[in-house]
């Protein structure tokens, strides 16, 4: 396209991206061998010949091209989720954190991205007794390596509550993030809400995120109904909405995002993966500028959704035909809607 070539120089900042969702395929094969991990499709129970326990697992995934099959297949949110999770089961230490972040730099930096607010599941991990700190340490090594490297990226670091869970695990994880000092010392920025949304309505978390004295953001929109997201804002008071691509559904809401200036973080090719839409022209690009509505673009889980930011913008362009001045319009937004320190903005910009 002839925006192309503009479209990869824009100064990028990416809002929603979960660092677990940039686990590709051949690292999280190689992080299995090194952990001696077998990785089984959470789907597919194996036949109960060839299996020890009757059948009662999946088959095993034989190689990272078996596993991108699969991904190229999902049904729904819950779906990917279960394969997501089953990602996890490779990220043991701080060397496996480390990896898996400078993987993503380093691809993030080839798509011209200048600021990277990144998700992670504290409660994803804990089960394998993998702490918070285990994952920070790793991050932490990966984002001055790239820093030694001029790669130009400032990077922040979110925890997400998963909603799949107890609200009671959620919130006596968020009270050790406290307790630890993890947010008081900067190596923390705001609060998310992620994982399955419907029957899982926002206002399920209004006590955890009233304590939460950082910027506050929260899946919505995504799965679930507009009123999800009208709930997000006036119950947990968060100042932007992963996804929120249902607030289409509703004019009212619509004025509401852009009267509050809400940053919807849009991720068409994870919409498009998760059968949100069913093409990418479905995502709803046009309502939202025609109604004022700050949107930035991003990845959501890279590794699994088949493109990285620069391939959510031209998926975007492709269908939408945007002229320069509201590509230029959407970088700004992005850049404004970061959480980043005022100076650093103006650097990006
Ligand atoms: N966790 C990782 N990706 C997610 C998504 N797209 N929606 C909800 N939770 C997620
Ligand atoms: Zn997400």
């Amino acid at each position: 396209s002839p925006l192309h070539d503009l479209l990869v120089n824009l100064p990028k900042c990416e809002h929603h991206v979960h660092l677990e969702g940039t686990l590709s395929p051949s690292l999280l094969f190689s992080l299995a061998a090194k952990n001696n991990i077998v990785l089984r499709d959470p789907s597919s129970p194996a036949p109960a010949t060839t299996s020890p326990n009757g059948g009662e697992e999946g088959e095993a995934f034989t190689s990272p091209a078996h596993l991108a099959a699969r991904y190229a297949n999902f049904s729904s949110l819950d779906d990917f989720l279960a394969y997501y999770y089953v990602g996890f089961s490779v990220l043991r230490d701080a060397d496996d954190f480390e990896a898996l972040t400078y993987e993503y730099l380093v691809r993030a930096a080839q798509d011209n991205v200048r600021h990277a607010e990144v998700f992670f599941d504290p409660q994803g991990h804990l089960p394998r007794g993998v702490s918070v700190e285990v994952v920070m340490e790793g991050f932490g090594r990966a984002v001055r390596r790239a820093e030694a490297e001029g790669l130009g990226i400032s990077v922040l670091l979110i925890p997400c509550l998963l909603r799949h869970l107890p609200v009671e695990h959620s919130a006596q994880v968020f009270d050790s993030l406290v307790r630890d000092g993890h947010f008081a010392s900067g190596a923390l920025s705001g609060l998310g809400l992620c994982s399955t949304e419907i029957d899982r309505p926002p206002e399920l978390y209004r006590a955890i995120f009233e304590r939460a004295k950082e910027h506050g953001t929260a899946h919505a929109g995504e799965e679930g109904p507009p009123a999800y997201i009208a709930s997000a804002l006036s119950e947990l008071s968060v100042s932007r909405i992963d996804h929120g691509v249902r607030a289409a559904q509703s004019a009212e809401l619509l004025a509401l995002l852009a009267a509050q200036k809400i940053l919807l973080t849009v991720c068409p090719l994870s919409n498009l993966a998760l059968r949100g839409v069913q093409r990418v022209a479905d995502v709803p690009i046009r309502a939202f500028i025609d109604a004022g509505v700050r949107f930035s673009i991003n990845s959501d889980d890279p590794a699994y959704f088949g493109g990285y930011i620069l391939d959510n913008y031209c998926a975007v362009q492709e269908a939408f035909g945007l002229s320069v001045g509201e590509w230029e319009g959407i970088a700004r937004a992005a850049v404004e809607g970061s959480w980043c320190v005022e100076g650093r903005k103006g650097e990006i910009l």
